[in-house]
């Protein structure tokens, strides 16, 4: 924490605590309850994860008044995906590297900031780390947040101090967090990501929310059976691989997606995908290999399993279930359900009875070819054949990025309808190249057993949307289509709204029943965190982050359409209510990459396509695939550090720019050196001669 704040804190912290009248206790009783909708008190605003306030002053009457009551300029921040909480009139959320800030909720002055130091933290392991994370939980006067290397930590929420800290995963592994921690009786629970760059096995771990002290851990897949399993339902998961799996960990690492549920005293893990992707590779003669792509349920005391759904047996595609699970009552027929709904990767829509696990419906959401249908008997999907890529490559949709994604969907029970930012874009998925059997699991680089991140995306490759659906008589009720790809989270009101960010820049409000667009302004960048809703002194307020970001930005061209060039547009927290009508502060226009051509270097293509090889295992996380640059970080074909060899060393071997977020790869010699700027400027080359062009066709 910075020294100059901690007398400020105090102060104005009483001022927002005594403008909302008695302190909240944030325990199991009040994230249980929808309240009155002053605070936002978890990531899916409570329990159920529905993301859906109360609160009706800002209505589909209303809206029209709605304008900016506050701004707080974020300049250190680059990507901000976090769902922010608020606790009587104070807001909290993490930005860039898990940096963490309290804000007075009615005016935006910062009362404390806590920097976990993650980049100090990380030493080599920054390679596989994003600049992400989701949010922090809250409990018990105290602010949970989770590090991208690995750390939960327990912060004094009037404070910012640091109260206790727990390194949840072996730093000698590629594991690394970008999910909001969740908590529940107690208890804080976290999963980690970590299959496209390791041998990885997932699991989930539930600490001791006051004290970080280990409670229980879940292991997602089965481990190597002469160590013997950790309980029987790792013995029974065991029958379902085949050959040596646990030499690549298996997977189903849960980087998103847990709920508790207090009615059945369980929580609900959205496992992932297999590790690695392809599972000729993993499982090569065959199996559904339990426990990837499923909800597992888990006693909430004990971490006991209790029943398990699987999305998609033996799973080859990345289709995994770390999507949010969203629990509500609803009316099945006759029968009232305690249902949960989710839509995970691989296009379809699930509603669950959560009681047992049974399955009540599965409807496509979006274009689907690699299974028919869910058979409702059986519970499984009906494959289409060829589509495991069997003879070596096929194209398939939806692709790795899911027809949704972890951006969380929300549910009205005014309307029975959920709205969800989804994609329709296909994949192919490719394996000709690759010898199955001498493939190794990668350590600290991507490799996921078929070709990735080798190639640019084009930026019609893919569409988006904003679907409501209908979980119970299955089917669209409207749709918006969106600027590709990656659009965030909504958030749904009683006051009859849909809330939802863009990825071109604008926030907008929709008439939850018609799909209407009532409202909208422009933020002058992507947005990629969804919104949240609050009130204090009776006025309600609505509050986004607005910073560029996500995996999503790997998609080169897709992404990088937008103009949202790494560093040039400001990083802010905006907040609207009612009859407010501060002007939004301006930020550039959208800026384009210029690719540097050097006509006089001479390509080689041999180191170059050693260079593009190495890119997609080493920098194309960040950097883009086809070297552009979704924003991430610099687009390296117009770099001028890229034109010297020796600058490029310095950076790229030598760290000099580790402290920003660039890491270092001391093993690379002259070989990779000199692939890479092949690589790079072959692709400058093509770049300077194609400039990029928007072909978003979104309804304005
Ligand atoms: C984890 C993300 C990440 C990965 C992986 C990554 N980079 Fe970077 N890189 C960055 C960021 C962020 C910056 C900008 C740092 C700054 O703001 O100064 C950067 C900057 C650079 C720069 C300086 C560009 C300029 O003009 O300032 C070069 C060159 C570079 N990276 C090359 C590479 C290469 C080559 C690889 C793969 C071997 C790679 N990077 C992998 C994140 C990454």
């Amino acid at each position: 924490m910075k020294l100059k704040f901690r007398w400020v804190s105090a102060g104005l912290l009483a001022v927002a605590m005594q403008s909302s009248g008695a302190a909240t206790v944030v325990n199991d009783k009040t994230l249980t309850e929808v309240g009155d909708g002053s605070n936002w008190l978890a990531y899916g605003r409570n329990y159920s994860e529905q993301r859906y306030s109360p609160l009706e002053q800002i209505n589909d009457q209303s809206i029209a008044r709605l304008g900016l009551d506050w701004v707080l300029e974020l300049p250190e921040d680059r990507m901000l995906l976090a769902t922010p909480l608020v606790v009587d009139g104070v807001m909290y959320f993490t930005g860039s590297f898990s940096k963490t800030r309290a804000v007075n909720a009615k005016t935006g002055e910062l009362l404390w900031e806590y920097d976990p130091e993650s980049v100090k933290h990380a030493g080599d392991r920054l390679r596989i780390m994003w600049d992400q994370n989701k949010g922090p939980a809250f409990w018990n006067g105290k602010v949970i947040i989770s590090t991208i290397d690995g750390r939960l930590i327990g912060l004094d929420a009037k404070t910012g101090e640091r109260i206790w800290e727990t390194m949840t995963i072996d730093p000698r592994r590629a594991y690394y967090i970008t999910g909001a921690p969740k908590v529940f009786k107690g208890k804080v629970i976290i999963g980690n990501g970590g299959t496209e760059q390791e041998a990885a096995r997932g699991y989930v771990t539930a600490y001791n929310a006051d004290t970080g002290e280990q409670e229980w851990r879940f292991w997602v897949v089965p481990g190597n059976p002469a160590d013997g399993f950790e309980n029987a339902a790792m013995e029974m998961a065991a029958k379902t691989w085949t050959g040596e799996w646990w030499k690549h960990g298996g997977g189903g690492n849960t980087w998103n997606g847990i709920t508790y549920d207090p009615e059945f005293n369980q929580v609900l893990v959205g496992t992932g995908n297999g590790s690695p992707w392809n599972r000729k590779i993993r499982s090569p003669g065959g199996g559904d290999n339990l426990f990837l792509c499923s909800i597992v349920a888990l006693d909430a005391d004990t971490g006991a399993y209790k029943w398990h759904y699987q999305t998609v047996p033996g799973e080859t595609w990345d289709y995994n279930s770390n999507m949010d699970i969203v629990l509500a009552d609803l009316k099945f027929g006759e029968q009232q359900v305690k249902a949960l709904m989710h839509a995970p990767k691989n296009g379809f829509f699930y509603v669950l009875n959560r009681e047992n696990g049974e399955l009540l419906s599965a409807e496509k959401i979006g274009k689907v070819t690699w299974a028919s249908h869910v058979d409702l008997k059986t519970g499984r999907p009906v494959e289409i054949a060829g589509s495991r890529y069997e003879d070596g490559e096929e194209t398939v949709w939806p692709s790795p990025y899911g027809t949704h994604s972890w951006h969380a969907m929300s549910y009205n029970p005014k309307t029975g309808l959920v709205y969800i930012p989804t994609i329709e874009m296909p994949a192919v998925f490719k394996d000709s190249g690759i010898d199955l059997k001498a493939w190794e699991s990668p350590h600290f680089r991507a490799s996921v057993g078929v070709e990735f991140g080798t190639e640019d995306t084009a930026p019609d490759y893919g569409v988006a949307f904003l679907m409501a659906w209908d979980p119970l008589k299955h089917e669209k009720v409207w749709e918006h289509e969106l600027p590709p790809l990656w659009n965030p989270g909504t958030m749904t009101t009683a006051g009859n709204l849909v809330f939802q960010g863009r990825a071109d820049g604008e926030f907008a409000a929709y008439h939850t029943e018609t799909g209407k667009k009532l409202w909208s302004t422009q933020l002058g960048l992507g947005i990629s965190a969804p919104p949240v809703t609050y009130s204090i002194d009776g006025k309600q307020y609505v509050s986004l982050l607005v910073g560029w970001g996500g995996a999503g930005l790997i998609s080169g061209s897709l992404a990088a359409q937008h103009g949202w060039k790494y560093k040039v547009h400001p990083r802010r927290l905006y907040t609207f209510a009612l009859d407010s009508a501060k002007p939004i502060p301006s930020s550039p226009p959208p800026a384009y990459a210029q690719p540097v051509d050097l006509p006089d270097f001479k390509i080689d293509d041999e180191q170059a396509s050693y260079g593009q090889a190495l890119f997609a295992e080493s920098c194309f996380l960040c950097h883009g695939g086809g070297v552009v640059s979704g924003g991430g970080a610099p687009d390296l074909r117009e770099s001028p550090i890229a034109l010297s060899r020796d600058a490029f060393r310095e950076v790229v071997v030598n760290g000099a720019k580790f402290a920003n977020g660039m890491p270092r790869f001391k093993d690379f010699g002259d070989r990779e050196i000199d692939g890479l700027l092949h690589y790079i400027r072959k692709m400058a080359r093509k770049g300077a001669a194609n400039p990029l062009k928007k072909v978003s066709q979104a309804q304005p």
